[in-house]
């Protein structure tokens, strides 16, 4: 304990969610770093009246990163850009995202990176970095672009969503992974399948609950296995997206050496065909929202430990976008301020512990993506902290939504288990439900410092 130290804040009396476990713990934050874990006394505060935060029945946990953003910026605007999306990640209690590239132009270049990049720096809510979407016809310039300033790692889509970003074949997968050695992150539905199935099985329906038939557990299998086999002969990291089906678990279960897995709040929240009847459209996404089975499959998943990140996939479209008749309906729900309270509601109904949730959406995002002093409640690292109330009882509604669309799918939700305070590098920028300042920066990582 350095008593000498005054402190710009203490969060006094939490129960602190460090990387060993839950510990009661005062934590000191000087200059935007964690300086300080254990007894604190209150005279080692720089200000008796503002430093001190009363952690008594609060959960202190490491800065929330969302590791799968979609913010729209440049060019669909309409739904959302890059200051909405962080407002809102600031206002559900998220310190950093990594935003994907199927925005307008594409993120493929290191002239649209760079622009991303300064677009962001304007206003933002909260850190953030950027994945470049890896193309068959970039893949030669991978080993160099991907260390391009502000990138997380390099994205494809084996199967098709929003925006024309697309790499459905082995060959094109392959020359992806074989250029660069960071992570690559993976939507994985085939897209070959999918085409066959549209017109098999779709045909000309316009049932939302059709989604996830034709978008079929066997096309999300066939992209995954392809993807995993062509990582193992180059030895390179994949890091499969938003997996839904109990299929996929298992097999990755046994594929760990080359493969991390992702699940997002919604697959773990809505199941079929109940989400369909109730909700239509707002819940179509991809890969779709299943049948409880996979459901089931996936929090045994989390539970044993083979799923390494959870994610929200904030993807927002606007109510008059999804009121379009399906299958013209786009694909998506905003999510990155829901993801807190949703998995804190999750974690009072004992579907997880407060630990592992905090593995899956701090500690995860920092070993997969190998962030640079972000991630953990360590001494050193940046002052990222989202401090949760584990008891508060309240509604999720469409009013609280920071999104430009300005809905959400939980609209309605009574949860138990909110965010009451985000701590960006020592700033306060969220407190009680009240934004204060945008003082986001570019991440840093260990692989490109
Ligand atoms: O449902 C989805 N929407 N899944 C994706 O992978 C992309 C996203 C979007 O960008 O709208």
């Amino acid at each position: 304990m350095k008593e000498n130290l005054s402190f710009d804040y203490i969060f006094k009396d939490g129960k602190v969610v460090l990387p060993s476990g839950i510990v009661d713990a005062d934590i000191g934050v000087k200059d935007g770093i964690i300086e300080e874990i254990g007894k604190i006394s209150k005279e080692s505060a720089s200000s008796v009246t503002d430093s001190i935060i009363d952690c008594n029945n609060l959960h202190v946990l490491p800065g929330v990163i969302d590791s799968q953003v979609h913010f729209r910026e440049p060019g669909l605007e309409n739904k959302e850009n890059l200051e909405s999306g962080m407002k809102a990640a600031a206002a559900g209690g998220v310190t950093c995202v990594f935003e994907m590239p199927n925005t307008n132009p594409l993120t493929i270049t290191p002239e649209a990176m760079a622009d991303k990049l300064q677009r962001a720096s304007r206003v933002a809510w909260t850190d953030y970095a950027f994945y470049l979407g890896g193309t068959g016809r970039t893949s030669s310039n991978l080993s160099e672009w991907e260390n391009l300033e502000g990138t997380c790692g390099i994205k494809i889509f084996i199967g098709a969503s929003t925006g024309d970003l697309i790499t459905p074949s082995d060959e094109e997968i392959e020359a992806v992974i074989s250029n660069g050695k960071r992570v690559i992150a993976v939507h994985a539905e085939d897209q070959y399948i999918m085409d066959r199935n549209k017109k098999e099985i779709l045909g000309s329906s316009t049932d939302v609950s059709m989604h996830n038939i034709w978008r079929s557990p066997e096309s999300c299998l066939s992209a995954t296995r392809r993807v995993v086999e062509i990582a193992k002969k180059y030895k390179r990291r994949v890091h499969i997206l938003h997996i839904t089906t109990a299929e996929e678990m298992e097999y990755l279960k046994m594929n760990k050496d080359v493969a991390s897995v992702e699940v997002l709040a919604n697959h773990l929240s809505f199941s079929a065909p109940e989400c369909y009847e109730r909700l239509g459209t707002l819940v179509q996404q991809n890969p779709p929202i299943r049948e409880k089975h996979h459901q089931d499959a996936l929090w045994r998943a989390i539970n044993d430990n083979t799923v390494d990140i959870l994610a929200s996939d904030h993807a927002p479209h606007t109510l008059d976008e999804k009121a379009q008749t399906y299958p013209s309906s786009p694909s998506g729900t905003p999510g990155v301020q829901t993801l807190v309270p949703v998995m804190l509601n999750h974690v009072s109904n004992k579907k997880l512990s407060i630990e592992r949730l905090v593995d899956l959406w701090s500690h995860g995002p920092h070993r997969i993506h190998k962030i640079h002093n972000k991630g953990q409640i360590t001494k050193g690292y940046d002052a990222d902290i989202t401090l949760v109330d584990l008891n508060k009882k309240m509604t999720i509604t469409n009013a609280q939504q920071k999104s430009r669309t300005g809905w959400t799918p939980y609209d309605g939700l009574n949860v138990t288990g909110w965010p009451v305070m985000t701590m960006i590098r020592g700033n306060i920028v969220m407190r009680e439900d009240e934004l204060l300042q945008p003082i986001g920066q570019q991440v840093k990582f260990k692989e490109t410092m």
